[in-house]
C-alpha cells in the first residue's frame, strides 16, 4: 500500500466511503462480524471531505453482514470452481479479493468507475490474476476483460440500487448471455427506500439516490432462465451473526416487520448448462 491520497468522490462513487467506513468500524469493534483486516489501513490512507460518515454507524451490522454472506458465497463458488471467473462489479475500495484469496487458476475481475479504479490501484497490491478494470457496468468497455468460456460468479454489492432498472437487466443479460454458466449474487432494496434515499443526508451530500428496487415478478419475467438459489433478508442474517446474543431476539422481532424484512435482501441465482 502507498502514501495517503486526497480523493474527491461524489455521486454513486462517493458511497464507497460509507461502506469502507462501516467495515472499518466493524473491524475496530470488540467483536467484529466481518473483521476486514484491510479496512482500517485503506480508510486511513484516504483524505476526503465527506463529513458525517458517523451517521452510517447505525447500518454497520447490516452492511458487514452483507459483505460476510457474499464472501461466503464467493468462497463456496471458488472451492467448487477453482478455474472459474469472478466478476466483482462496483467493487469500490473493498478488499474482497484479499479476504477470499482466489486460487491462482481463477480469473478475478474488479470493475468500477474510472475515478474509483485509479484510487483502488494506488491503495491495493493485488495478485496478478486479480484484474482491475475501469468502466461503467452499463457500458460495453469492461466486457473485453472477461473470459467468455469460464464458469462465472458475479458479485455486485451495494451496486444495483444505483443503476436504473433497465441498466441492471442489461448487465445481467450481458453476463448470462456471454458466459456459459454461473451464479449471480447481489443485494437489492425495497421500493419504499427509493423516496427515503432522496432525503438521506449522506446520499444527498454525495448527490446520489437509489434508482431501482427489487421487483421479483419483473426480474423473473425478464430473466426466466435464472434459477433462484438464495433469497436472504439482511435482518435474518444480522440476527444470526450478531455477536451480542442478547440483541438477537430484538433483531429477529424487528426483522419480522414486513417493511424491514424486505428493506435489504441478498439474492443469489444460477444460470446456464
Ligand atoms: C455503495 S458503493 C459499494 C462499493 C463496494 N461494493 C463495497 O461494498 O464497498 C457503490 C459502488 O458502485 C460503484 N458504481 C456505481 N455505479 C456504477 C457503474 N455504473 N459502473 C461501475 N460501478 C458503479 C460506485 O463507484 C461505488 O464504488
Amino acid at each position: 500500500m502507498t502514501a495517503t491520497r486526497k480523493v474527491d468522490l461524489r455521486g454513486a462513487a462517493g458511497t464507497l466511503l460509507m461502506t469502507l467506513y462501516m467495515r472499518r468500524l466493524d473491524a475496530l469493534s470488540r467483536r467484529p462480524i466481518l473483521g476486514d483486516p484491510y479496512a482500517e489501513e485503506v480508510y486511513d490512507r484516504i483524505e476526503h471531505d465527506v463529513h458525517g460518515l458517523w451517521r452510517a454507524a447505525w447500518d454497520v451490522p447490516a452492511i458487514v453482514c452483507r459483505s460476510a454472506l457474499l464472501d461466503d458465497w464467493t468462497r463456496r463458488f471458488l472451492a467448487a470452481e477453482p478455474d472459474g471467473q469472478v466478476l466483482h462489479l462496483g467493487c469500490g475500495l473493498d478488499s474482497r479479493p484479499l479476504r477470499v484469496t482466489p486460487p491462482p487458476g481463477c480469473r478475478w475481475v474488479d470493475v468500477d468507475q474510472l475515478q474509483v479504479m485509479a484510487i483502488r490501484r494506488r491503495l491495493y497490491d493485488l495478485p496478478p490474476h486479480v484484474r482491475q478494470v475501469a468502466g461503467s457496468v452499463t457500458d460495453d468497455g469492461w466486457w473485453a476483460a472477461i473470459d467468455p468460456a469460464r464458469t462465472t460468479l458475479v458479485v455486485a454489492e451495494g451496486l444495483f440500487m444505483y443503476l436504473s432498472g433497465e441498466a441492471l437487466h442489461t448487465a445481467v443479460d450481458r453476463v448470462t448471455g456471454g458466459t456459459p454458466r454461473g451464479e449471480i449474487a447481489f443485494d437489492a432494496v425495497a421500493p419504499w427506500t427509493l423516496p427515503v434515499s432522496r432525503w438521506t443526508p449522506l446520499l444527498r451530500f454525495m448527490g446520489t439516490e437509489f434508482h431501482s428496487a427489487w421487483d421479483p415478478a419483473g426480474f423473473a419475467h425478464r430473466h426466466p432462465d435464472l434459477l433462484e438459489r438464495d433469497d436472504v433478508s439482511i435482518y435474518d442474517e444480522v440476527t444470526l451473526r450478531e455477536p451480542r446474543v442478547w440483541l438477537r431476539p430484538l433483531l429477529s422481532a424487528t426483522g419480522h416487520v414486513p417493511a424491514f424484512q424486505d428493506s435489504l435482501r441478498l439474492h443469489h441465482f444460477t444460470y446456464g448448462r
